[in-house]
């Protein structure tokens, strides 16, 4: 279980953020909740001391690198070092690559990969000069294929992947340690009518509670749930033709 740390969730003012948030609220946590949106964030403070435990709200728009590095600096101020940091923000609208212009891939790519890079280069500091520190990023079961419907997510959530690979490598003999977490679907009120299918789909409390058992683990890449991470590890050692075939099968006709 863990309690007594300092963790601070960027994206914690809604969906899968905001719950893991609050479970952590039950065990004596010191919380910093970041997001843009400012009133959610007080709601889910007040929520979070009357649980028991410390919240320290944020509001920061994460697109912006200067952001992001202040939010961590006030954390350090405030509370003088990070024992967790959960990078979630993320958005995975579906798309359609004969119809998405530049600015939307490039927006997509700087929401889902941008974001943890710029919260990223501030925590790696801070961790190693602390000697310890856990940066756990909230990836996609997207992130291991070029799914349809979901190119520049994929992509950019690929990019994450093979980042914290690297960062992991670096950085373990300081005493650092990256986990990334890969959900399949989770019905969040964000993917509510996105159109894009969800098989497996599992409750937003049922992916809070996995992320917080990864966090715990403290394993490299933790995969969930466990029938859309079986057919992802599937589809990645089938021959890249039979993959493809069965994944157009996901394609709305008249899409
Ligand atoms: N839901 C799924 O099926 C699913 C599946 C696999 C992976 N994931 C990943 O899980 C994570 C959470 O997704 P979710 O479904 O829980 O969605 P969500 O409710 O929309 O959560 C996203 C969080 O990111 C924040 N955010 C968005 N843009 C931001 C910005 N520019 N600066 C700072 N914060 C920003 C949002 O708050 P504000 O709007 O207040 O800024 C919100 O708190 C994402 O990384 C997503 O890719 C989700």
């Amino acid at each position: 279980m863990i309690s007594n740390k300092t963790i601070l969730i960027a994206g914690a003012s809604s969906g899968i953020g905001r719950q893991v948030a609050l479970l952590l609220s039950q065990h004596n946590n010191r919380l910093i909740i970041s997001a843009r949106r400012q009133p959610e964030l007080e709601t889910l403070a007040r929520e979070i001391q009357a649980n028991g435990s410390q919240a320290l709200a944020i509001p920061c728009d994460a697109l912006s690198q200067q952001q992001a590095q202040d939010c961590i600096k006030q954390s350090i101020a405030e509370l003088k070092t990070i024992d967790i940091a959960l990078l979630n923000i993320g958005d995975g609208p579906a798309f359609n690559m004969s119809k998405a212009s530049v600015d939307e891939i490039n927006h997509n790519t700087q929401l889902n990969y941008g974001t943890q890079v710029n919260f990223l280069v501030p925590l790696i500091a801070q961790m190693k000069q602390q000697g310890f520190g856990l940066i756990a990023h909230t990836n996609s079961l997207a992130g291991f294929l070029g799914l349809p419907m979901q190119g520049p997510y994929s992509a950019a959530k690929a990019a994450g992947r093979i980042l914290m690979d690297s960062c992991r490598i670096e950085l373990e003999p300081f005493g650092l340690k990256f986990v990334s977490i890969y959900p399949g679907f989770v019905a969040t009120e964000r993917v509510q009518g996105d159109g894009i299918p969800s098989p497996f789909e599992i409750s937003e409390m049922d992916a809070a509670k996995h992320v917080i058992r990864a966090l715990e683990k403290e394993k490299a890449d933790y995969l969930f749930p466990f029938m859309t991470a079986s057919l992802i590890r599937l589809a990645r050692v089938l021959p890249k033709s039979l993959t493809n075939k069965l994944l157009a099968k996901s394609v709305p006709a008249d899409y």
